[in-house]
């Protein structure tokens, strides 16, 4: 049954905001259009971070940003620990990531992504002393069927039993990365298909959880602050996610043990990325992808499409917009 309090209460992350957030999503998209196909990657990141800042802080809410752009003295905006929001609303953690998928934004590469995540304050784990995460993501029939501790070939055939479909009709997204060879040997070597991603695990691993997906199950080492982003559209969702940090040396793993996160094929679940039951994920379309289409200039106008999903409610709301290009760009 869907709780409705959570709306009524101002203290809480509410549909309200929600749907202010996507302003912001929006106008990160819009600024990198000058950028898309452009070869110019912190160009097109860097008009996305100056827009998405600027339509954050006319927020309703109290916003403390956990995942950002990186630690304040790199990252001139939009850094971890940065207030957010004109104060006046909730409480709540926020994780931004402007782009997702700059270098397929810099090529015209499907899959990029705006994207914000938010929680209510203290709900969300700051992992990003440890750059990569390894992730498992199904959508429903996935929950409480697959595990991350177990082969692939095993959490394949658990699926496939659960979704009541053949291996050879499971297909599962992993990045392209040389880090994967022997993941996606073994995926093959299952019988399942592989959809290998150059870039943009969001994307991949929300479409892996959707109910009409191409997609049934996202695996692999991707990025740590990704990782908890998505957890937050998962629990939205009602999928199945898990992740382990996956330090790339002695002295990152260090830097996560010092900063308190849980190492040594310690297992996260969504509920541990994020512990608040009262999750926003919205995201606008950079390239066209699954999930949305991207963001289009024609004559006067740009469009833009994009998602919100709220775990107390359990939506998936489409919006698209007309915007004038005139007051853009
Ligand atoms: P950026 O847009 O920040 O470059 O991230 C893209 C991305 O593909 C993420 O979606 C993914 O989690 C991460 O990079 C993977 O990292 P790497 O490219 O180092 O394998």
């Amino acid at each position: 049954m869907v709780s409705l309090t959570a709306d009524m209460s101002p203290l809480h992350p509410d549909r309200n905001l929600a749907l202010e957030l996507v302003r912001a999503t929006e106008a990160a998209a819009i600024r990198a259009v000058p950028f898309i196909g452009r070869g110019a990657k912190e160009a097109a990141d860097g008009a996305a971070v100056d827009a998405m800042r600027a339509f954050l802080h006319t927020v309703n809410f109290d916003g403390r940003i956990v995942i950002g752009e990186g630690e304040k003295d790199n990252a001139p905006m939009l850094f971890n620990g940065e207030s957010v929001g004109n104060g006046r609303g909730p409480a709540a953690d926020i994780a931004v990531d402007p782009i997702d998928g700059t270098s397929l934004t810099a090529a015209g590469r499907n899959n990029a992504l705006s994207v914000i995540a938010v929680s209510d304050r203290g709900t969300m784990l700051d992992a990003s002393t440890v750059f990569y995460m390894d992730k498992l993501v199904t959508g429903p029939a996935g929950v409480g069927v697959v595990d991350i501790r177990l082969p692939i070939g095993e959490n394949i055939r658990r699926l496939a039993a659960a979704m009541e479909k053949p291996v050879d009709e499971i297909v599962v997204s992993v990045l392209h990365r040389p880090r994967h060879e022997q993941l996606i040997n073994e995926i093959r070597e299952a019988g399942a298909g592989t959809r290998l991603m150059s870039d943009g695990d969001v994307a991949g691993g929300i479409n892996a959880a959707r109910h009409n997906a191409r997609t049934d199950m996202c695996v692999g080492i991707g990025g740590s602050p990704e990782g908890v982003v998505t957890a937050c559209a998962i629990k939205a969702l009602g999928g199945h996610m898990q992740g382990r940090l996956w330090p790339r040396d002695d002295d990152e793993k260090q830097k996560g043990i010092d900063a308190g996160l849980k190492l040594d094929d310690h297992v996260y679940e969504a509920n541990d990325l994020v512990t608040s039951q009262n999750t926003i994920f919205v995201a606008t379309g950079v390239t066209n992808g699954e999930l949305v289409a991207g963001v289009r200039r024609e004559r006067d106008y740009v469009y833009t499409e994009s998602v919100v999903l709220r775990s107390a409610s359990g939506t998936l709301r489409r919006i698209s917009s007309e915007h004038l290009v005139s007051k853009w760009l």
